[in-house]
């Protein structure tokens, strides 16, 4: 699978999961508690197989540079908004609040990567180097998977 596929499969279900957890109330402790910790455990694997293997070999090129460094500081903010709310009682009214500030955040990165960064991607890489990051990822996220209980 190409690197591109890879991270948009992974976004796409990220983004079903944000849509989930925004539809639920305070009264939905227990789908809020398990829903946040699938989402921090497939995000922490997302980022990783990006700032492991994706981002470093983007960044080599001039021109994707700066967008790359740019997604390095989005992935930072999402997350400590993500502790934010974990510290959050999930029936607390800010609860919600902070929830919304993360998806949105999340999303915008997502849009911004699969916009810019991929259409970059595509003009510096062949499909046959993208096959071998794909390949590469693939193979960090089953390492990583294994190793996370909540995964
Ligand atoms: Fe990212
Ligand atoms: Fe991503």
């Amino acid at each position: 699978m190409d690197a591109l596929t890879v991270l948009k499969k992974d976004h796409d279900k990220v983004r079903t999961l944000l849509s989930e957890l925004e539809e639920t109330t305070e009264r939905a402790i227990k789908t809020r508690q398990e829903g946040l910790a699938r989402l921090k455990s497939d995000l922490a694997i997302h980022e990783q197989i990006e700032e492991r293997i994706f981002y470093p070999k983007l960044k080599e090129h001039a021109e994707s540079r700066a967008i790359v460094l740019e997604a390095y500081e989005e992935h930072d903010v999402v997350n400590t908004i993500l502790r934010e709310i974990e510290q959050t009682p999930v029936e607390d009214e800010t609860w919600a609040a902070k929830f919304k500030v993360m998806k949105e955040n999340l999303e915008h990165h997502i849009e911004e990567e699969e916009g810019e960064m991929f259409d970059t991607t595509r003009e510096l890489f062949e499909p046959s180097a993208l096959e071998e990051l794909g390949e590469q990822m693939m193979a960090l996220k089953e390492r990583l998977q294994t190793r996370s209980p909540a995964a």
